[in-house]
């Protein structure tokens, strides 16, 4: 099992780029392989755990995937075929949610299934809309593995009770299969990348605010596309800019979609003294550079529809909480519960470990701030974001720290010691 083992950094200094955004990299060998008809080219595909899964699995739906190099495919869309096993999702959440939209409305029968982190995570979420369009899907106690069998979907509105792409994602997909028109009505701005790249591919969807309505139009057209870096990557080291003295970095080509970048709105508020250049457009989303450096942070409240645009970088947050002055308050996040792990509770532990003081809440956590952490033995408990986070606290804490099943971070993050390495931090992978 790897781990890290992370010594203390006074200065962050230099300029990186980040793996591909997760989000679009699983959209694309979903989208390219499973909807349109024809060769799509992505260039800048992230090639993580996560992200592996979703392609294997369109591999084994009877689609060719040629990796021109590890980070560029072609996709030869076609209709899918019946698999001969389960599809194994492994850890990713977003690869079975979207794919059990894609496989309701297909004529033959498929299981659904991944790692025992992913059995854990709720799946009704999914099952039950997709049931009320007429799907035949069930799991095990509303968990994976998912059995789906052929049935004929129609059209619904469907508001969704919590601000989440991937539900939102899977009921869209549906609709591409279902007879008449299925609309989806989000309480917040969850992330869109389902919605551009779909409309790129000439599919006949309307985005109207918080509401998106889609026809059942198909195939759709291939696509050529670069995919720009991981903003969810991107905030580690933003944190890490932010609390390491004298850090002056710059984050290259980032993803900057509005619906994703609430931890620079809020790493801001806080007195992050961060600027943004965007330098263009790619694969229909803005991309930019991120120039970090070292601030004194103050603590502050996150509630409300606020948080589903930071979803995933609130264990990060939690870091830079730590480091600030004052108290950070954080409420509306139950959410943060149901990721690959329960990351409230997770991140509290193991950041008690360090010696940090937080409490938990049911829907979030406090932290009063300038807190001096120790260097420990941490676990990352196979969930890549926690390693990432626990990492990056290990910069500021005194003395060594040890992350360990380090291995995780990537899920999301292949290279990141390594790309802590440029910037000079002091972080050795040990087998
Ligand atoms: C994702 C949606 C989010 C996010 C996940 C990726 C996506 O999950 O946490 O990392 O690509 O659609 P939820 O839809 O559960 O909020």
């Amino acid at each position: 099992m790897d781990k890290f083992i992370i010594q203390p950094t006074d200065r962050l200094q230099g300029e990186v780029h980040v793996p591909g955004d997760k989000s679009i990299s699983h959209r694309a060998v979903l989208f390219g392989g499973l909807l349109a008809d024809g060769v799509s080219r992505v260039r800048g595909w992230l090639r993580a755990g996560d992200t592996l899964a979703s392609l294997n699995a369109v591999r084994a739906l009877g689609v060719q995937i040629d990796e021109i190099t590890p980070t560029e495919l072609l996709i030869n869309g076609t209709t899918p075929q019946r698999p001969n096993a389960p599809l194994n999702l492994v850890n990713a959440g977003t690869g079975i949610r979207l794919l059990a939209g894609l496989l309701v409305g297909q004529p033959f029968p498929s299981v659904l299934d991944g790692s025992e982190q992913l059995r854990r995570r709720p799946m009704k979420r999914v099952i039950a809309p997709l049931v009320q369009m007429g799907a035949n899907i069930c799991g095990e106690n509303d968990r994976a593995p998912l059995t789906i069998k052929p049935a004929k979907l129609h059209g619904i509105e469907y508001t969704l009770p919590v601000a989440s792409a991937q539900v939102k994602s899977a009921v869209l997909l549906a609709g591409l299969f279902a007879e008449g028109q299925t609309t989806v009505i989000e309480p917040g701005p969850a992330r869109d990348h389902t919605e551009v790249m779909l409309k790129a591919m000439g599919a006949d969807i309307q985005v109207n605010g918080q509401s998106m309505t889609i026809k059942p139009v198909l195939p759709l057209k291939p696509f050529d596309m670069t995919v720009p870096g991981d903003f969810s990557s991107a905030a580690f080291l933003m944190v890490a800019g932010c609390i390491v003295p004298k850090s002056d970095i710059i984050i290259r080509h980032v993803n900057l979609n509005a619906t994703r970048t609430g931890l620079l709105d809020v790493l801001q508020a806080m007195g992050g003294k961060i600027s943004v250049t965007e330098t263009g457009e790619e694969a229909g989303e803005p991309v930019g550079d991120i120039h970090v450096q070292a601030s004194d942070l103050r603590g502050v409240e996150i509630g409300g529809a606020a948080v589903v645009r930071m979803i995933d970088e609130f264990p990060a947050l939690m870091i830079a909480a730590l480091c600030a002055d004052g108290e950070t308050v954080v409420r509306d996040a139950a959410e943060l519960r149901v990721k690959e792990t329960d990351r409230i509770a997770v991140m509290s532990a193991e950041l008690r470990k360090l010696g940090a003081t937080i409490t938990e809440t049911p829907d979030g956590f406090r932290i009063i701030g300038r807190q001096t952490l120790k260097g420990a033995v941490v676990d990352g408990h196979d969930d890549h974001r926690v390693a990432m986070s626990l990492s990056i606290a290990g910069l500021v804490a005194e003395g060594e720290t040890t992350v360990l099943d380090a291995k995780c971070t990537a899920d999301s993050f292949p290279g990141f010691a390594d790309v802590l390495r440029v910037l000079h931090a002091r972080i050795d992978v040990v087998q």
